[in-house]
């Protein structure tokens, strides 16, 4: 089975961008951890970036069409202004798991709505690199 990994905008900058909110982890380090582990599990990961909402929804597409198991998403920005992703992730059947490396809740108000939150099976934010470690154990028993 495959596991649909999608990174919303800036988080090809992960590593160098704001890392005392961030870490310093890549987003190669975090994919290289999900590929580990995802062996262990029997499991595949299929890991995208993109800066563009339009690239996710046709992912989140692709996902139900290639019949992944889950999505593990961090839409960055558009977590918080996207009815779009909201609706993306709504029109599959695949369960999609919400995961922000920060926990947005404490920080400012406008990251205090999640409209991917709204749709999405579960959410796991607030552990860094770690929260996608998370969000694959579970989606790795669903
Ligand atoms: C983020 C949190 C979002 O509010 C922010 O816009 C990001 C990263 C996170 O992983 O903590 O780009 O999704």
């Amino acid at each position: 089975d495959t596991i649909f990994v999608l990174n919303g905008p800036n988080l090809n900058l992960l590593g160098t961008r704001e890392p005392e909110i961030y870490g310093s982890d890549t987003l190669d380090d975090i994919a290289g951890m999900l590929e580990d582990r995802a062996r262990e599990l029997d499991l595949e990961v299929e890991v995208r970036q993109s800066n563009h909402e339009g690239h996710l929804i046709d992912w989140l597409h692709e996902a139900q069409a290639d019949g992944a198991k889950a999505v593990l998403l961090n839409a960055g920005a558009f977590t918080h202004t996207s009815v779009a992703l909201h609706d993306a992730i709504k029109a599959i059947a695949t369960p999609v798991i919400e995961v922000h490396l920060s926990n947005p809740h404490a920080r400012e108000p406008f990251r205090h709505v999640s409209l991917v939150g709204q749709a999405a099976k579960g959410t796991i934010a607030g552990f860094g690199g770690m929260s996608y470690l998370l969000a694959l154990e579970a989606a790795a028993r669903l």
